[in-house]
């Protein structure tokens, strides 16, 4: 990275680059499950679509999703030559010939020759850049997006996350104030404030986040913790306050892209369910939900202008759905929310995994099927978007998707996975079945590589993670059973 490349960042860390981390919520699928649900007519999986990702990082999700949905265009850009570099040798073994990466900063993509876009997203760069950058997505999101496009857009969220101020405020002086790389400064801030806590700071007892916080920040790598609490930037924003700065752009929010963050019944007390009854204003309703769920982040959809509606009897008509849940594990499924413990309807949950069983369905084949019968329409819907958020169900692909996707998923994963042989990296691995990503840990992968080489899976184990080979074995052959049939169901592994 040079000087001007730095200064080009404008106090965003450019010395160490950031995690390679992969995003669901950042894809074409979960993006029409999301919108669909809440009744807007969003383009069908697998529609050809031109993404734009702005701050991709290593570009993993955008890579994921170029592999899978070679009907759609994709471009990714950000300022870290590490990042894109290393995106970029992953789009070459996988043949990507649907991804363009770029790098560059926000405000030289201004005078990039951009393509209309039909999606724009971002995640983890909305609280962390200045004002000015801010407004210079603004300027890309207003000229490039289509009309009826999206905007998918995460960012720091108020009232949830008002205690991590004066936490980050804290660390982030510190950090200032101490000289040497960024890892020990990183490193030295997180200890500061965790002896201020140690030396029993009234914040620390007042602040219960900040307090369950700053021993998870203590426990994180620091090029995650870098790029997380010590940029220049670090803002936390209430909806309203984004919304307001959509609106002019003739975006209106449509949804949050974590599913599961959109049922009330999931999130929010039954007695405080009842204030939002009278609240017709979309950002007013979404802004109150903030506080009665007190959110500390956000994944937002943003439609713009254009962008159909669907009755609320066609929701989802036609979208795929798979799952790798046999009914009997029904009470496996559960998510934690601010509620606690929250899991699914059991009767109905039971029933569409039951007709999930044989393989892809659509709502309308799921009704259909003897397990299903008298459950009515929306409830069904309700309970196969109820299980996404629960990561029970996928949505999938048509079964008669472009079937390039196929070659370049099994190349991309296995680029992915011969990276696993050499460090940690990611848990990433592309579904051609989903069009998204499934996580699979290191050693799934490393057995997913031998057997992909013809090589005996558990001796590369041995091997790679030094491991008592009488375990690994016996982890395969539970592997073999279980795990291994239901991702070679997502077209992962052979
Ligand atoms: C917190 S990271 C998130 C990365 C990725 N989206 C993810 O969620 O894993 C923010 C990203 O924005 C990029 N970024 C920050 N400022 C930028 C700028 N002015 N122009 C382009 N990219 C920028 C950083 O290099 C970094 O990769």
């Amino acid at each position: 990275m040079n000087q001007s490349a730095a200064s080009a960042a404008e106090g965003y860390v450019t010395e160490i680059p950031y995690v390679a981390g992969y995003y669901r919520d950042l894809g074409p699928s979960m993006h029409a499950l999301a919108l669909q649900w809440r009744g807007f007519a969003a383009p069908p999986i697998g529609a050809p679509l031109t993404c734009l990702e702005l701050g991709c990082g290593y570009g993993l999700s955008t890579l994921v999703h170029a592999a899978t949905n070679p009907q759609s265009q994709f471009i990714a850009a950000d300022i870290l030559p590490e990042h894109i570099n290393t995106a970029k040798s992953f789009a070459d073994a996988a043949q990507l010939t649907n991804l363009t990466l770029l790098e560059t900063s926000f405000e030289e993509l201004l005078n990039h020759p951009l393509p209309p876009c039909d999606v724009i997203t971002m995640h983890g760069v909305w609280s962390w850049i200045n004002d000015a950058n801010r407004a210079r997505i603004l300027e890309i999101v207003a000229a490039r997006l289509k009309p009826g496009g999206i905007v998918a857009l995460s960012y720091n969220t108020l009232p949830g996350y008002a205690s991590m101020l004066p936490l980050r405020e804290l660390m982030m002086r510190r950090f200032r104030e101490l000289e040497g790389s960024v890892t020990e400064r990183v490193k030295a801030s997180v200890v500061f404030a965790q002896g201020l806590k140690l030396a029993e700071a009234a914040f620390f007892a007042h602040h219960p986040l900040a307090n369950q916080r700053i021993d998870d920040i203590a426990g994180r790598a620091a090029r995650y913790l870098a790029h997380e609490y010590f940029n220049a930037d670090w803002h936390a924003f209430y909806h309203a306050q984004v919304a307001e700065a959509l609106k002019p752009l003739g975006l209106s929010f449509g949804g949050s892209a974590q599913v599961l963050d959109n049922i009330d019944e999931f999130n929010i007390p039954k007695r405080a369910r009842l204030s939002l009854e009278m609240e017709d204003d979309v950002t007013s309703r979404e802004t109150i939900r903030d506080y009665l769920m007190d959110r500390q982040f956000r994944f937002d959809l943003f439609v713009r202008d254009g962008m159909k509606t669907v009755d609320d009897a066609d929701r989802l008509r036609g979208m795929h759905f798979i799952s790798g849940t046999p009914p009997q594990n029904v009470d496996n499924i559960t998510g934690q929310t601010i509620l606690g413990q929250v899991r699914p309807d059991r009767t109905r949950a039971t029933a569409v995994l039951t007709a999930l069983a044989g393989g892809p369905a659509t709502i309308d084949d799921m009704s259909r099927h003897p397990a299903c019968v008298g459950i009515p329409r929306d409830k069904l819907v309700d309970t196969v978007v109820a299980l996404v958020g629960f990561a029970a169900v996928e949505p999938a692909l048509p079964p008669n998707a472009d079937d390039r996707g196929l070659a370049a998923t099994q190349r991309l994963n296995r680029a992915l996975w011969e990276r696993a042989e050499m460090h940690e990296w990611t848990r990433a691995n592309a579904s051609p079945v989903t069009g998204s990503g499934v996580s699979v840990s290191r050693e799934e992968q490393l057995f997913l590589l031998a057997r992909a080489r013809g090589e005996d899976p558990p001796t590369l184990v041995v091997k790679v993670l030094r491991e008592n080979e009488m375990d690994v074995r016996a982890r395969y052959q539970a592997f073999s059973n279980g795990r291994l049939p239901a991702l070679q169901k997502l077209g992962i592994g052979t």
